[in-house]
């Protein structure tokens, strides 16, 4: 089996996190990973917001935990955090997720832990969201897709069985 195939079959979710931070090297892989991934018509409209700075994460954090009215962390202490917005175009939420996608399977493909977080959508359209994106100069347009949270996995991640649930239909 090639290894792309089986960083596909064997990726999985991480919800616990070394607290030291990625390399940079690690950080741009990853990033560029998602930056390739395919877009409606080739508009290309998602852009990523690669956080680090630990009053940021922890905002972002405060937001989203509210949007559930938690008050535990959502990030699950990641040191990484990528927001991934994008432009109103007919395929942007879709094109998004691809990027998400992608981000998942090239941060496990390097030993990295990675989870979608969701709730980007919401933390945007608060007050607080939307300065963030003005200190972050977007100033276009956007809504947020999801979080794609990184670090170095705390422990091992094992293979979910569920997930080779049959869900495919074989037409021929
Ligand atoms: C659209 C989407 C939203 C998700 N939101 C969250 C989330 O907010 N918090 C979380 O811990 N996991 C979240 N996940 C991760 C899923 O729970 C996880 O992918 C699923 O349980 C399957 O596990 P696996 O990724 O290890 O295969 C999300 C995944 C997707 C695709």
């Amino acid at each position: 089996m090639n290894e792309t195939i089986k960083t596909m079959l064997d990726r999985k979710s991480c919800r616990s996190f070394k607290k030291e931070q990625i390399t940079d090297d690690e950080l741009k892989l990853v990033v560029d990973a998602g930056l390739a991934a395919p877009s409606g018509r080739n508009l290309q409209p998602t852009i990523i917001v690669a956080v680090q700075d630990k009053e940021t994460i922890a905002k972002l954090s405060r937001i989203n935990a509210a949007v559930m009215e938690s008050d535990k962390d959502p990030f699950y202490g990641a040191p990484t955090v990528l927001v991934v917005l994008s432009k109103q175009t007919r395929t942007g939420l879709e094109d998004g997720s691809l990027v998400i996608g992608n981000m998942l399977l090239a941060a496990y493909s390097i030993g990295l832990g990675g989870c979608w977080i969701h709730r980007a959508k919401q933390t945007f359209e608060t007050e607080e969201g939307k300065e963030l994106l003005k200190e972050w100069g977007i100033e276009e347009e956007v809504f947020g897709v999801g979080n794609c949270i990184l670090g170095y996995p705390d422990g091992e991640l094992h293979p979910d069985l569920e997930k080779y649930a049959e869900r495919a239909i074989y037409v021929k």
